[in-house]
């Protein structure tokens, strides 16, 4: 058994990263020790999370296991969890419920606990105590070696939780099961070193390490021969991508690089302010298959909140970020987060901020009430905004970015646009897919069309979506 601890969580040395190519293996028996039986995952949070399930997946599918959709047919339940905000707990603690109760009736169930929150202390000495049946636990490090835990369970049938608080390495060679055929995500790196005062992800994920980048060219050019579209270059903080390997070689160059591969689209989250060189800019301008969309989180309009935040850039720094990039790049959309109600946000402060959404008029905003998280900075700072005025805010806030949302759709109306089309949509007789620039388009087309890039006609807009239809299938 091993615990996580927040203390040896927030340690970042000068170690040096190892990159490890043979971490993951599968006996001869672990290799047959699914077969015949279900595994479901559920899966909260960001794009990582979704990336970290497609390779659990895969790596459930190589023991042998069928995947389902509903926790009923499982034989192995595994949540793979996030720990951002306070809401993501609730929302797993509703699923223990229901795995508890499957139990009464279907009592060698296998539940496995994984993600962010499983690396919180708090949260790992609470399955310790309360939900012993919880067969395993493991962490964002080591969910590689599910196989070995897997088969210790089955045998011992006790508790294991196996969560390490370290700076972690970089894995490679872990398989993986993508959930689309056309676009995939790629990890080019993993953690993060800038503890933002408010943030869980530096103690969930470890510190930052890059991933080689002839390790990153080879998946991408791989899946470009397997006919994918689009890749996401996913990281905490991917304008930073390099610093920590000392090749010289950092985004601008991976993406250059990732360009040149002709792979259709390329999209990269998320961009952290403070790393964003001109030389991105240049690349992403150059190319045509770098997509005209980033997702710049803003946090905050007021200076003082983001110095508070440890965001290390001025609200002016980052409108001068912002002009350079709508001034360079043709046709870019911009999208944002922002969190309401930060320790110490006077009105004065919010009002900052609306008035920067009001001078920014970003496409799209993810917007949240700040969440105290347990173990950083910003929990002890002195917080006395209500709950019924941050409430206030964001709605007040969410007024103007839907509002934003909408004219910026608006300029859409009766224009073609270049669709990836995914598959079917969630309106009936629809299919779905996005632009370049990132908005979501319900179209009416063939299902031929599936997995290619076709030309769309916008023929209605709205605040969250487009609705359109194909005039050149290609
Ligand atoms: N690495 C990304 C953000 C990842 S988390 C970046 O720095 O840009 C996604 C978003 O969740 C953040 O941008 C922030 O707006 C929000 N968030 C993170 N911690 C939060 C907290 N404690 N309370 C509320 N929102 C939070
Ligand atoms: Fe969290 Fe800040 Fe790192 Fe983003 S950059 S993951 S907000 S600490
Ligand atoms: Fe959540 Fe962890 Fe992602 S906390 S947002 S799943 S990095």
């Amino acid at each position: 058994m091993n615990l996580p601890n927040i203390k040896e969580a927030r340690i970042r040395t000068d170690k040096k990263v190892e990159i490890k190519r043979d971490e993951y293996q599968l006996s001869p028996s672990m290799k047959v020790l699914g077969v015949g039986k279900n595994y479901c995952i559920y899966t909260y949070g960001c794009q990582m999370n979704v990336h970290d399930s497609e390779n659990i997946s895969a790596i459930m599918e190589e023991m042998g296991y069928s995947k389902k959709e509903d926790m009923d047919e499982a034989d192995v339940i595994i949540l793979n969890t996030c720990a951002i905000r306070e809401n993501a707990h609730n929302k797993v603690h509703g699923m223990l419920g229901r795995i508890k109760h499957l139990k009464e009736t279907k009592e060698d169930i296998i539940t496995v606990f994984c993600g962010c929150m499983a690396q919180e202390e708090g949260i790992a000495n609470e399955l310790k105590e309360k939900f012993p049946w919880v067969d395993i636990v493991m962490g964002t490090h080591n969910f590689h070696k599910l196989p070995l835990y897997l088969e210790k369970t089955l045998t011992t049938k006790q508790q294991d939780i196996e969560v390490f608080s370290i700076e972690g390495d970089v894995i490679e060679g872990i398989p993986v099961k993508r959930d689309s055929k056309y676009k995939a995500w790629i990890n080019i790196m993993y953690g993060c070193d800038k503890f933002c005062t408010y943030c869980i992800v530096p103690y969930t994920r470890g510190k930052q390490r890059s991933r080689l980048p002839e390790d990153i060219l080879k998946e991408v050019k791989d899946l470009v021969k397997e006919g994918y579209q689009e890749v996401t270059l996913l990281g905490q903080n991917v304008n930073a991508y390099g610093k920590d390997l000392n090749l010289h070689y950092g985004m601008a160059n991976l993406l250059e690089d990732v360009a040149k591969t002709n792979i259709p689209r390329i999209r990269f989250v998320t961009s952290h302010p403070w790393d964003f060189t001109d030389d991105m800019i240049d690349i992403i301008a150059k190319y045509d298959n770098i997509m005209p969309y980033i997702h710049l989180p803003l946090q905050s309009g007021s200076t003082k909140i983001l110095q508070k935040m440890g965001r290390k850039y001025t609200k002016e720094e980052y409108r001068e970020l912002f002009y350079k990039i709508k001034n360079k790049i043709k046709n870019v959309s911009i999208t944002t987060d922002i969190i309401v109600g930060f320790p110490g946000e006077s009105k004065e402060d919010f009002q900052e901020t609306l008035d920067l959404v009001d001078e920014l008029k970003y496409d799209l905003a993810y917007t949240f009430i700040y969440s105290k998280r347990e173990g950083t900075p910003a929990s002890n700072f002195k917080d006395e905004t209500t709950e019924e005025e941050k409430k206030e805010r964001l709605a007040e806030l969410n007024k103007k970015i839907n509002q934003y949302a909408l004219e910026n759709n608006q300029k859409y109306l009766n224009k073609i646009v270049d669709v990836l089309i995914e598959g079917k949509s969630e309106k009936e007789g629809r299919l779905m897919g996005y632009t370049d620039t990132m908005k979501l388009v319900n179209v009416k087309a063939s299902e031929k069309y599936i997995g290619k890039i076709v030309k769309v006609k916008i023929t209605e807009v709205k605040t969250w979506s487009l609705d359109g239809e194909v005039v050149d299938g290609k």
